[in-house]
């Protein structure tokens, strides 16, 4: 028999909401022998009103100690955009050096897509999570002048590329298509847009099954929306990843389906499984925020830890409820507890 330790932080909005239906499907999705503990930090905009915290070193050193983390959402009207942001959803991000940030997207039956009815979509965006613009690198001059000057700078290293690239490659050479697509923008982007070709065409040679393609970003997302069922594995950097992602999500069923995964593939930290979703806090505690993209997540975060099977009930599961679906609301329990059921059975 094995375990779970599993840390949970809902964090903000609606993410205590879909958390709790999370961890409702996970409970009812796990055998017998397999013993689940679980405890939540309470970090996100409550805590930083409270105590002007966002995440301390001690909690830091305690998530450590968990096998994964569930996220549920992080993020407030109230807070100043980037203090969350940077100070617990990057900080978390960088300190377990989540560099896989891993983003699946599927056409799901019956949902509100403008894409309903094409033929099958099936990809998964490897985003890199731990370069790219998101590292803080960048610095304000003559702040609040006429004459400031602000500059973000891109940190790409052939260490961070070539591990996310390697990663990509394996998902492709495992899935049955076994398609790669580069996505950059090294018409502009020069120096990071040589670093990432030359590190793909590099690594490509070890996997001469696999078929490759590059496009630029923007061209990219015309194909998302024009033809994405050209799409098998896409591997891309940190910032057009997190754009590409949210436009994935919407063109194949919305954003209430879009799960994610953080991940350490070396294990040496706990990796960390989200809704590609904020906090929404105008429909926080009206019942109406859809649960499945955190449940999808929790879906991935049982496959990270090696319950390929328990993984696969719950993708079942919510394409089967999906499908049974007459277009009729459901609450956010309401969701959680029909597809409880249907893992459970
Ligand atoms: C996401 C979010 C985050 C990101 C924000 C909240 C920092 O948009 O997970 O996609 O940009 O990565
Ligand atoms: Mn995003």
């Amino acid at each position: 028999s094995t375990s779970i330790n599993l840390a949970v932080i809902p964090g903000d909005g609606i993410g205590q909401e879909v958390v709790a239906q999370g961890l409702k499907v996970l409970t009812a999705v796990l055998p017998q022998d397999v013993k689940l503990e679980t405890k939540q930090y309470d970090l996100g905009a409550q805590r930083w009103h409270r105590t002007g915290e966002t995440l301390p070193d001690a909690e830091l050193e305690s998530l450590k100690h968990h096998d994964a983390i569930l996220l549920g959402a992080i993020g407030d009207p109230s807070v100043p955009s980037g203090v969350l942001e940077r100070g617990l959803l990057l900080k978390l991000r960088f300190a377990f050096d989540h560099f896989i940030n891993l983003r699946p997207s599927k056409l799901f039956p019956n949902t509100a897509t403008p894409l309903a009815g094409r033929p099958e979509i099936d990809f998964v965006v490897v985003r890199e999570g731990t370069e790219g613009p998101y590292t803080g690198n960048g610095g304000s001059l003559r702040t609040g002048t006429p004459a400031e000057v602000a500059t973000e700078v891109s940190i790409n290293t052939a260490y961070g590329v070539e591990r996310v690239v390697r990663d990509a490659y394996e998902r492709a050479n495992a899935r049955p298509r076994k398609k790669l697509t580069l996505v950059h923008k090294n018409n502009v982007l020069v120096y990071a847009g040589h670093l990432w070709k030359n590190i793909f065409d590099k690594v490509g040679q070890e996997y001469p099954e696999v078929t490759t393609d590059y496009l630029h970003v923007d061209a990219a997302t015309i194909f998302f929306v024009t033809q994405p069922e050209r799409f098998d594995v896409i591997v891309t950097d940190n910032l057009f990843g997190d754009i590409l992602t949210d436009l994935a999500a919407a063109v194949t069923g919305g954003i209430g389906l879009a799960a994610s995964g953080n991940i350490n593939p070396t294990g040496a930290f706990p990796s960390m499984f989200e809704p590609v979703h904020g906090s929404a806090p105008d429909i926080a505690g009206t019942g109406k925020a859809d649960p499945t993209a955190t449940i999808l997540s929790v879906a991935l975060l049982l496959r990270h830890l090696g319950h390929e099977a328990e993984a696969a009930r719950i993708e079942d599961a919510v394409t089967a409820d999906l499908a049974e679906r007459d277009g009729t609301f459901r609450s956010t329990d309401a969701i959680g507890d029909a597809l409880a059921a249907r893992v459970a059975g």
